[in-house]
């Protein structure tokens, strides 16, 4: 018998309906609008604008049902709609793990980028369905639309790796994506 014995999930399937955009059997799930990003837009009288026209979704997250503890492998599918706020493409938040542990991401739809800030340098990994993003441990990481439909993305991490939204809001992420002429153009992330 295993030692784990007190599983809180059985061995079990999970089915990602992309047209619905919805997992079965599905855990929590998280609606993020733009008033929900303070502080994140480098234009923050933009930021201000966008809250009041609407205050629109950015991005969902839909979590499968296995919980964020040790040892557990959560998974979680995330949709990014298109858009910028004053040129800057919309993104997530982006946190740290307080527990350092590394995380990957599988595109599934959409055109993406997957930007990475250790406290030092910054990592721009380009996401077409089909890529699989690797976040080292101690990589803080933010994912953005870069193209004109929505960018969906698959996440897996361990449980006990925990999401640390200040830190960002603290260090940073290094750079901005901007959308450019050529697509995604960058810039430092305190430029004035
Ligand atoms: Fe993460």
């Amino acid at each position: 018998m295993s030692q784990y014995h007190a599983l809180p999930v059985p061995p079990m399937s999970i089915r990602f309906d992309q047209s619905a955009g919805t997992l079965s059997p599905e855990g929590p799930t998280l609606t993020r609008r733009m008033s929900d990003l303070e502080g994140l837009f480098r234009d923050h009288a933009a930021w201000q604008k966008a809250v009041a026209d609407g205050d629109p979704v950015v991005y969902s997250v839909i979590s499968s049902p296995v919980p964020e503890i040790d040892r557990e492998l959560p998974q979680s599918i995330t949709t990014i709609q298109p858009g910028t706020t004053a040129g800057e493409l919309w993104m997530t938040k982006g946190h740290q793990h307080p527990n350092h542990q590394g995380e990957i991401y599988l595109g599934i739809s959409g055109r993406g980028g997957l930007l990475m800030f250790d406290g030092t340098e910054t990592r721009w990994v380009e996401m077409t369905p089909g890529t699989i993003g690797y976040m080292p441990p101690g990589w803080a990481h933010r994912s953005v639309n870069i193209g004109d439909e929505p960018y969906s993305f698959l996440a897996v991490y361990p449980g006990g790796a925990g999401h640390d939204y200040g830190w960002v809001l603290e260090h940073g992420m290094g750079l901005r994506a901007l959308s450019g002429t050529d697509g995604v153009e960058f810039v430092d992330y305190v430029e004035g």
